[in-house]
């Protein structure tokens, strides 16, 4: 995002268009309110940063995406007025939404639980409609959620991400879409995606609507990318757990143990409300982005009369009251079982693979020279230690390479093949077995990043080369790799190095 250029009202003369203020600024875009003069009106003006204009694909995607998604007209989208390009910069007036993004709400704070429940069958009406009809929306995120003045919520920038990521070239993406916070594990994967990503990406935000940070963090971008492919579904602290169907069934790792569309996910949100224990959806939440400065804001939101809230108290029957509180745990159990997906997602599970206890090593008996000293150091405890540690890094390695591949490979750093290769070299540097171990993980990066590469997969590729370099920061194959994505993400023809031989 830094080679981002943004443009300031000083440099815009959009002929129809008046500027009147900045209103806000993305990774690939300023916006700001004008006035479109024909019709008097006051629209959102999106102005594209030149780096993308500078794009001829981008551009002849953008325009093409943007006439199509002006068409989408519903009251939960964003609607484009105009899209258009002059003089080189490409714009897009939409609608004027005046009341902030669900971005800034989180920071602020102390959502209610109805609220948020209202504002996720917001996204997802819109989502269902635009899906019924082809679209997908490939950046839903809080920052892409907009406050009309009645509280509704309309999500934005419907066709932008693909305008941005076609799908014969992805070499923009990794910049222009900025987070990935968000995106589905098919996307971090740089596969085909359909409408069911989307509603990945709405269980991450309802994640962080209750919780108040996004459901993976990592000190890098590529690091949470991967974790959306391999960490387990999070689970919602213990005052929300009565929603974690919710979130489990829209944060599926396989697109198909997901609710299928927007609407079953409203249906299964209705009824799990109409289950849950009295009061439940006036909880407000403390979500609050650490830093984000200020007092949790009380009250204010509980205040709130919500839909949702109004749809628990009409769908309760009166004879039911009495005993609202007494099954609590009944009805959330009750609840899972009705609205889970068919099959339990593979996520919601502990890894199969590897026992978290390594068991004990069998210490090799071999006959050794008269001659032969022991090594000095080790005493047997440690040699004990070692050879557990090696095995459950062994384990872990299996484990990652042919049950769920990458997953425990290098992360986290207690509990995967290279934590406990680093282990054991804290204690024995010379370890031959660790170093093949750390050695193998290399081997894995390269592997995986070559073929990435050879689909011309540029973001995937330099993604997984960025993993192997954190490992080994000097291997020679990793570096003609680097060099390869930096070729095509600058537009150039990259020379391949030939497939590393398989180790
Ligand atoms: N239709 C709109 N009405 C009012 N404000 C808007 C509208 N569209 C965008 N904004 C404001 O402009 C800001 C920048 O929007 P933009 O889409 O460029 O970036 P983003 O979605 O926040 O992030 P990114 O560029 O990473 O996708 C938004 O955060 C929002 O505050
Ligand atoms: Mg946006």
């Amino acid at each position: 995002m830094n080679a981002t250029v943004l443009l300031t009202s000083v440099d815009i003369n959009i002929p129809g268009y008046r500027i009147l203020s900045p209103i806000g600024e993305g990774g690939m875009a300023s916006v700001f309110l004008a006035v479109q003069e024909s019709l008097d009106r006051e629209v959102a003006l999106k102005v594209m940063s030149p780096v993308l204009a500078a794009n001829t694909e981008f551009a002849s995607r953008f325009l093409t995406e943007g006439k199509i998604t002006a068409k989408l007209q519903h009251p939960n989208l964003v609607t484009v007025y105009d899209i258009g390009s002059h003089a080189g910069v490409y714009y897009l007036a939409a609608e004027y939404i005046p009341g902030g993004t669900l971005k800034e709400r989180i920071s602020q704070g102390g959502l209610s639980v109805a609220h948020i429940l209202d504002i996720a069958t917001d996204i997802a009406q819109g989502l269902d409609f635009a899906h019924e009809k082809g679209f997908v929306h490939r950046d839903v995120k809080p920052g892409n959620v907009l406050f009309r003045k009645d509280g509704r919520v309309v999500l934005a920038d419907f066709g932008i991400a693909k305008a941005m990521d076609g799908s014969n070239s992805s070499t923009v993406a990794g910049s222009s879409i900025g987070t990935p916070d968000y995106m589905s594990p098919e996307q971090a994967r740089g596969e085909p995606v359909d409408g069911r990503s989307d509603l990945y990406s709405l269980g991450t935000v309802l994640y962080e609507m209750l919780t108040g940070t996004p459901p993976y963090q990592a000190g890098d971008p590529f690091t949470v990318a991967l974790m959306h492919v391999t960490h387990p579904v999070p689970a919602l602290p213990e005052p929300y757990e009565w929603l974690q169907p919710l979130v489990s069934g829209l944060m599926a790792k396989d697109a198909a143990q997901r609710y299928n569309t927007g609407a079953a996910f409203v249906d299964a949100l209705h009824k799990l409300v109409e289950a849950a224990p009295q009061g439940a959806v006036l909880q407000e939440t403390s979500a609050r982005k650490a830093g984000g400065g200020g007092r949790i804001a009380a009250g204010a939101a509980t205040q709130q009369r919500t839909r949702i809230s109004a749809r628990q108290s009409s769908g309760r029957p009166a004879w039911l009251w009495p005993a609202a509180g007494v099954g609590v745990f009944g009805a959330a159990v009750l609840a899972w079982w009705l609205l889970t997906p068919a099959t339990a997602p593979p996520s919601q599970s502990q890894p199969q693979g590897p026992a978290a206890q390594p068991t004990a090593a069998t210490p090799a008996t071999e006959t050794l020279p008269e001659s032969f000293q022991m090594p000095q150091p080790v005493d047997t405890a440690n040699q004990d230690e070692v050879d557990r540690l090696l095995n459950a890094g062994d384990k872990l390695y299996e484990y990652a390479t042919q049950v769920e591949v990458g997953r425990k490979l290098d992360y986290p750093d207690d509990d995967s093949a290279l934590g406990y290769y680093r282990r054991v070299l804290a204690i024995d540097p010379e370890n031959a077995r660790a170093r093949a171990g750390v050695a193998s993980v290399v081997a894995f990066y390269r592997s995986y990043a070559h073929k990435a590469c050879d689909r011309g997969e540029w973001v995937q590729c330099g993604f997984l080369v960025r993993k192997g370099l954190a490992v080994d920061g000097e291997d020679p194959y990793l570096r003609q790799l680097q060099d390869a994505v930096a070729t095509a993400e600058s537009g150039g023809t990259p020379a391949l190095p030939a497939a590393p031989p398989s180790s």
